[in-house]
C-alpha cells in the first residue's frame, strides 16, 4: 500500500480513509463507554504515527510505538511552560503501619573503593577547553562499552561478552562518538568497534553545531571533547523477543550509561547524559534509519574546567 494514499485503484480504501474510518470508531465508542475518549486518542495516535510505515513487510508494535516516542518533546506530557509550577509525585518508600529494619550504615571495607565513586559521580554538564587524553576515552569506552572475550550462544561461536550485562546476552546497543577535542584524533564522527576496541572513522569534520541543533536546549553540547551516542539495534532483540526487546534496549543503554558514568567520574571526567534531543534530526546525523537502527542517549565528556583529568 502506498503510505501517499495516491495511487490505490478506484474503490479501495486509502490509508487516510482508514484512518478517518478509526478515527469515528473510536469516538463513537469513546462516547459509548466502551472505552475511556484517552484510550482511543492514544490508539488513534499510534495508528497515525504509524502511516510511514504501511508499505514495509516487517512492521512490529513496536515501531509504531517508537515512532510515536520520536517526537522532541513528550507530545502528551504537559507543556514545558507549566512544569516549572508543577509538584513531582512523592518519592518516599513509605506505608501506615509498615515495619522498618535499619540496615548498616557503613558498606563493608572492600565495597569503600566503590562507594567513594558513587559518591562522587554527579551529572557535570561543564567542559575544559583542555584536549581529552585518548587513553581516557579508550578507558571510558572499554569499561562500559567494551568486550572480555567472547563465548557460544545462539547457535553461535563468536558471541562477543560485553563489560555489562544485556537482556538475553543479545546487546541491542551500539555507540558512535563524536570527536570534538582529543588528543590525537581527528575531529568527526567514529563509530566503536568493541571486540577490536578500535574507532572507524566515518566522517571527518567539526560536528559541534549540528549536534547541538539536534538537541534541545543543550548549549553544552558545544564545549565537550566528545560526545558518545548510545543507538540502539532493534532487530538484535526482536528475532527473540519480538516488540517487548524494545522495553530491554532501554534498560541495556542505561547499564552502559552507568559504566560509562562511574568510568568517567573513576577518571576526573565530567560527564553529562543527554535525552532532550529530536530523534529524527540525530538520527539524520547518525546515519540511522530511525526504525531499526536509532539514537538511544548522548554523553558528552570532556575534561573538567581547571582541573586535570586524573
Ligand atoms: C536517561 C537520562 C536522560 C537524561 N537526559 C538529560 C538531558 O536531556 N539533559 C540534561 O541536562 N540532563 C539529562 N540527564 C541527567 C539527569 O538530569 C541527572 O542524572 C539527574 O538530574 C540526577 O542528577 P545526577 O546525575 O547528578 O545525580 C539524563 C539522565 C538520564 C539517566
Amino acid at each position: 500500500m502506498n503510505p501517499d494514499h495516491a495511487t490505490t485503484p478506484a474503490g479501495h480504501p486509502t490509508v487516510s480513509d482508514l484512518i478517518d474510518e478509526l478515527a469515528v470508531l473510536f469516538e463513537r465508542a469513546a462516547a459509548g463507554g466502551l472505552c475511556h475518549p484517552s484510550w482511543a486518542a492514544a490508539a488513534l495516535d499510534l495508528v497515525r504515527e504509524g502511516v510511514p510505515l504501511v508499505g514495509d513487510d516487517d512492521v512490529f508494535v513496536a515501531h509504531l510505538i517508537h515512532r510515536s516516542l520520536r517526537a522532541e518533546a513528550s507530545k502528551d506530557g504537559p507543556p514545558v511552560s507549566r512544569i516549572a509550577t508543577m509538584r513531582a509525585p512523592d518519592l518516599a518508600v513509605r506505608r501506615p503501619g509498615d515495619r522498618r529494619v535499619s540496615l548498616p550504615a557503613e558498606v563493608p571495607d572492600i565495597l569503600q573503593p566503590f562507594a567513594d565513586l558513587v559518591a562522587e559521580r554527579r551529572s557535570t554538564p561543564m567542559y575544559g577547553s583542555d584536549p581529552l587524553p585518548l587513553s581516557h576515552l579508550a578507558g571510558i569506552l572499554s569499561q562500559s562499552l567494551g568486550t572480555k572475550g567472547s563465548t557460544l550462544g545462539y547457535q553461535r561461536r563468536d558471541i562477543p561478552k560485553r563489560v555489562g550485562a544485556s537482556a538475553g546476552g543479545l546487546q541491542s546497543y551500539d555507540c558512535q562518538v563524536i570527536v570534538n577535542n582529543v588528543e590525537g584524533l581527528e575531529p568527526g564522527r567514529y563509530s566503536y568497534d568493541p571486540v577490536g576496541h578500535e574507532l572507524v572513522l566515518e566522517e571527518a569534520g567539526d560536528f559541534r553545531l549540528p549536534l547541538r541543533d539536534a538537541a534541545i536546549e543543550s548549549d553544552f553540547l558545544l564545549f565537550a571533547q566528545a560526545v558518545i551516542a548510545l543507538t540502539g539495534d532493534f532487530p538484535r532483540v526482536a528475532w527473540k523477543y519480538g516488540t517487548r526487546g524494545y522495553r530491554y534496549m532501554g534498560l541495556d543503554a542505561g547499564i552502559v550509561a552507568a559504566h560509562l558514568y562511574l568510568a568517567a567520574t573513576a577518571l576526573g571526567v565530567s560527564v553529562n547524559a543527554l535525552a532532550a534531543f529530536a530523534d529524527d534530526s540525530l538520527n539524520r546525523l547518525l546515519r540511522l534509519d530511525g526504525k531499526d537502527r536509532f539514537a538511544q542517549l548522548l554523553i558528552p565528556i570532556g575534561t573538567a574546567p581547571g582541573r586535570r583529568p586524573r
